[in-house]
C-alpha cells in the first residue's frame, strides 16, 4: 500500500481479483475511505504498480460476487549470518526450520558467512552433531558468503556476534544503505540492547556448542512468538 498500512497485506492474483473488486473488498476492510489513498501491487522490493486511485474506489459501487484477497503476509524471510556459516549460523537456520515447522508458520530462511572462507562446504561435525542428538538434521546446508542481493531479498538479517553486525553494516553501508535497518543482532530477541552474542564454538569443545543451541534455540522461539504476533 501506499500512504496506508504499507506491505502488510497480500493480494492473490486470480481472475476473479479485478481492481474494482479488490478496492471494494480494502474499503470493507478499512472501513474508511480517506485512509487509503491508492492500491497498488509491489513486484518484489522495488517495482509498484499503481492499480486504483482513491477515486476510482469511491465509483466502485457495483460489485458484489466472489472476490479473492487474503489477510495473508508474505513469508517472512530470514538470514542467519555468522562468520564462517559453519558452526552457528547453520545451527541457527536448522533450530529456526524446525520450530518454525513444528509451530506451523511459514518462512523463508537462509543462512551464510561474512567470510565465505567454507564456500560450499557442510556444516562443522560437531554442529551437525549437535543438532542430530537434538532430533534436527542439517546435513543439507551448505556454506555459503554473504552476497550484496541478500540486503534486497531478506526481511531481516540476524548477526550470531557484534563483529558480523558490524561487517555486514558496513556491507550495507556501501552496497545497501537503504536496508540497514534490516540488520539485527540475533540475541537482541531475547536480550534486547545489552549486546549479548552467540560465541564462536569453532575453538571450543562439544559442550561449546551444546551451549550455542541453547542460546539459539531461545532466541528463536522468541524471534517465532513476535512474527506470529506480527
Ligand atoms: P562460525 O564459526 O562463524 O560459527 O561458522 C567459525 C567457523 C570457522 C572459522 C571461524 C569461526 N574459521 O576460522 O575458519
Amino acid at each position: 500500500f501506499k500512504n496506508g498500512k504499507q506491505g502488510d497485506m497480500f493480494v492473490q492474483k486470480s481472475p476473479a481479483a479485478t481492481v474494482s473488486v479488490l478496492a471494494q473488498a480494502l474499503l470493507e476492510l478499512y472501513d474508511s475511505k480517506s485512509t487509503i489513498q491508492e492500491i497498488g501491487i509491489r513486484h518484489g522490493e522495488k517495482k509498484y504498480e499503481t492499480l486504483v486511485t482513491s477515486e476510482e474506489m469511491v465509483k466502485a459501487t457495483d460489485l458484489g460476487g466472489y472476490y479473492s484477497i487474503a489477510d495473508m503476509d508474505q513469508p517472512p524471510k530470514i538470514l542467519m549470518i555468522c562468520l564462517g556459516n559453519i558452526c552457528r549460523s547453520p545451527m541457527a537456520e536448522g533450530v529456526m526450520r524446525h520450530l518454525a515447522t513444528s509451530e506451523g508458520l511459514s518462512v523463508k530462511l537462509d543462512s551464510c558467512g561474512t567470510s565465505g572462507w567454507h564456500e560450499g562446504e557442510k556444516a562443522d561435525s560437531r554442529a551437525i552433531q549437535n543438532l542430530k542428538e537434538h532430533g534436527i538434521d542439517i546435513n543439507d546446508l551448505r556454506s555459503r558468503g554473504i552476497r550484496h542481493s541478500d540486503f534486497d531479498e531478506f526481511d531481516y538479517l540476524f548477526c550470531m556476534d557484534t563483529s558480523n553486525f558490524e561487517d555486514v553494516t558496513n556491507l550495507a553501508k556501501s552496497y545497501a544503505p537503504e536496508q540497514t535497518h534490516k540488520i539485527k543482532l540475533f540475541m537482541d530477541a531475547t536480550h534486547p540492547g545489552q549486546k549479548k552474542i552467540v560465541p564462536d564454538p569453532y575453538y571450543g569443545g562439544d559442550d561449546s556448542f551444546e551451549k550455542v543451541y541453547q542460546l539459539v534455540s531461545d532466541a528463536c522461539e522468541k524471534i517465532i512468538e513476535d512474527l506470529k504476533k506480527g
